[in-house]
Parts: C-alpha cells; sequence; structure tokens
C-alpha cells in the first residue's frame, strides 16, 4: 500500500469542521469552500482522520474493516476517552505478566494465536508502515523441529567458542563463551538424553514477527507489537516469553531462517512462546530502581 492516497470524504455528511485537517500528519486533506477534500498525494493510512469525524464522512479504505473482530473475545466497542480510568487494572496487567518458563502440553487453539497477531498489530509502527510478518507454529512438533536446528547451531557455536584462538579475534564468542556457552551445553546435553527442552521451555505454539524490506524502525515496530501480544497473552490466560536466543541464532543460520520461513531482505526480531501456564504466581514484585535524570 505505502504512502498511496486511500482516503475518501462524504461531501453529503462533512460539516467541514476542520478536524481532520488538523490531526492529518501528512496533509492529506484540506478545507475548500467549506468541505474537506483529498488534495495531498501521500498518505500514512493511518486512520486519523476517521478516527476524528464527527458525522462519519471521512474514510480510510486501506484499513481492514475486520481489525476490531475478534474470533475468541468481543472488543469493548468505542472509543476510550484519554484519562478514561482503566489506569489501575491497566498496570496490573502489566506488573503480573512473567515471563512463563513452564507450560502445559494444552495446545493453543489458532484462533487465539490469529487473535494475538491481531492484537499486535495495534501497536505504533515508524511512519505506520506496518511492514512486519507474522509466522505461526501451531504445535509442539513444529516447535521440537526448530529447537533442534537451533541446537544444532549452538552446538557449533560452542565448539568455535571452545577454540582460544578464535575466541582471541572473535569478540563475541569471546563474551557468549564467558557467558553462556556452558549452561547452553549443559541444556543440549539434557535435551539429547530425552530431558527438558530448555530453549522454548516445552511450549506448545509461538508466533514469530519479522520486517519485510523498506521500513523505517523495524525492530521497535516488531518489539512493540510483541508487547501488545504479551500482555493481552495474560489477559487471555496465556503465558508467554520471549526467546532472544533463538533471533540470534536466525541472523546466524540459513536452515532455520529457511525452517521459519524468513525470506532475503527479511529480518526476525521477535519470537514468542506461548501456552497455558503450568506456573502460580503470587503476586507481582516489582523491578530494580530506574536511573530518572532531568535533561
Ligand atoms: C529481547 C528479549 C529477549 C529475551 N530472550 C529470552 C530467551 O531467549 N529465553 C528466556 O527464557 N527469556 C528471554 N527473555 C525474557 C527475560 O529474561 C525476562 O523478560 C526478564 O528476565 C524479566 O522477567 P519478566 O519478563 O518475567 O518480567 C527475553 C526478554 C527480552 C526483552
Ligand atoms: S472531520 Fe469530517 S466533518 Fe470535519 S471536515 Fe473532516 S470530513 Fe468534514
Amino acid at each position: 500500500m505505502g504512502m498511496q492516497v486511500t482516503t475518501t470524504i462524504d461531501h453529503e455528511l462533512c460539516i467541514g469542521c476542520g478536524r481532520c485537517i488538523k490531526v492529518c500528519p501528512q496533509d492529506t486533506i484540506s478545507l475548500i469552500e467549506g468541505k474537506a477534500v483529498v488534495t495531498g498525494r501521500m498518505s500514512l493510512n493511518c486512520g486519523h482522520c476517521q478516527a476524528i469525524c464527527p458525522t462519519g464522512a471521512a474514510r480510510v479504505g486501506a484499513l481492514d474493516p475486520e481489525t476490531h473482530s475478534f474470533k475468541t473475545f468481543t472488543m469493548t466497542p468505542g472509543f476510550v476517552p484519554f484519562g478514561g480510568g482503566a489506569t489501575p487494572e491497566l498496570v496490573s496487567l502489566m506488573a503480573s505478566r512473567r515471563s512463563t518458563r513452564n507450560y502445559m502440553d494444552t495446545p493453543v487453539p489458532m484462533d487465539v494465536l490469529h487473535d494475538l497477531v491481531k492484537v499486535g498489530c495495534l501497536a505504533p509502527s515508524g511512519t505506520n508502515c506496518q511492514l512486519w510478518k507474522f509466522g505461526i507454529i501451531p504445535d509442539r512438533e513444529g516447535m521440537l523441529k526448530i529447537a533442534r536446528l537451533t541446537m544444532d547451531f549452538f552446538s557449533r557455536t560452542n565448539r568455535l567458542a571452545a577454540n582460544p584462538l578464535v575466541r582471541l579475534f572473535v569478540p563475541q564468542l569471546r563474551e557468549y563463551h564467558r557467558l553462556y556457552a556452558q549452561a547452553v551445553e549443559e541444556s543440549i546435553r539434557e535435551f539429547k538424553a530425552g530431558g527438558r527442552e530448555s530453549l522454548f521451555h516445552g511450549a506448545p505454539a509461538a508466533i514469530t514477527i519479522s520486517s519485510k524490506p523498506g521500513a523505517s524502525c523495524p525492530a521497535e515496530d516488531a518489539l512493540l507489537a510483541s508487547q501488545n501480544i504479551l500482555l493481552a497473552a495474560h489477559s487471555m490466560g496465556y503465558g508467554t516469553c520471549l526467546i532472544g536466543m533463538l533471533v540470534e541464532a536466525v541472523r546466524h543460520d540459513r536452515a532455520i531462517r529457511d525452517a521459519l520461513r524468513v525470506l532475503p531482505g527479511e529480518r526476525l526480531h521477535s519470537v514468542i512462546v506461548v501456552g497455558v501456564p503450568n506456573e502460580d504466581w503470587k503476586r507481582p514484585c516489582g523491578r530494580m530502581k530506574p536511573e530518572i535524570f532531568n535533561v
């Protein structure tokens, strides 16, 4: 879709209030003889005009009319006004979400995974490009296939990092060897002996977020979508965990990229495992004190 203009104004409905012009970030609309008129040649297709028009005259064709239709729950209709009062529940949800590292075998319904993707898409994106792609690993079999490939990658990395000469010349491997190699080695050994699978923590499903070429802030877009997914999943009864280990492996290993269907020119930014948690949190416990300074 790019920057193509898909905005239309119903001239019968337009009362010429100018609200759409004030909020449009791209000067797509002008006021001519008391009516809004689409005059710009570019649009972010952000829908601000549609969101603010009091009469429903402004429409953005590029927007998916099904955006707010979910299979597993009904979104509360209407706009939450500024100061709408949901702060205590929202912050409590943020404080209660934890990275879940123990899961039940229960499969995650496909509808839940699709709804989570749609919730992810409600996140902001740089220039509203939405150049993200969502991959779904729907079952344990798929998870194990990726887990095995990733473990093969880390086995090779461990062998490389074990060589002091390699460590001398490759600083990343020096750090990897110091911080992670031993724990990774033990996890791989345990898994191969039929024990715990600790890459995905035994989760039955995952959502991957990658970007297509051309996005201005692809990593930020993907991580904002990720946070939406993490919070929504918690509220829907599912635990989640981001798997940065796999994101790192994908940067170096073609076979995993292919298995995850990351195409040439695309980049993987986020992997979120999802499942029914086998954990029983009792309370939110807080964070370390942040450093805050005046500028
Ligand atoms: C970018 C990123 C990558 C992460 N990668 C992993 C991972 O590979 N494996 C894992 O078990 N947890 C991973 N985590 C989870 C963090 O360890 C976790 O968010 C942190 O310890 C705080 O705990 P909480 O999420 O329960 O609040 C990752 C988190 C982030 C933000
Ligand atoms: S916000 Fe709606 S009614 Fe107001 S000028 Fe724009 S299209 Fe017309």
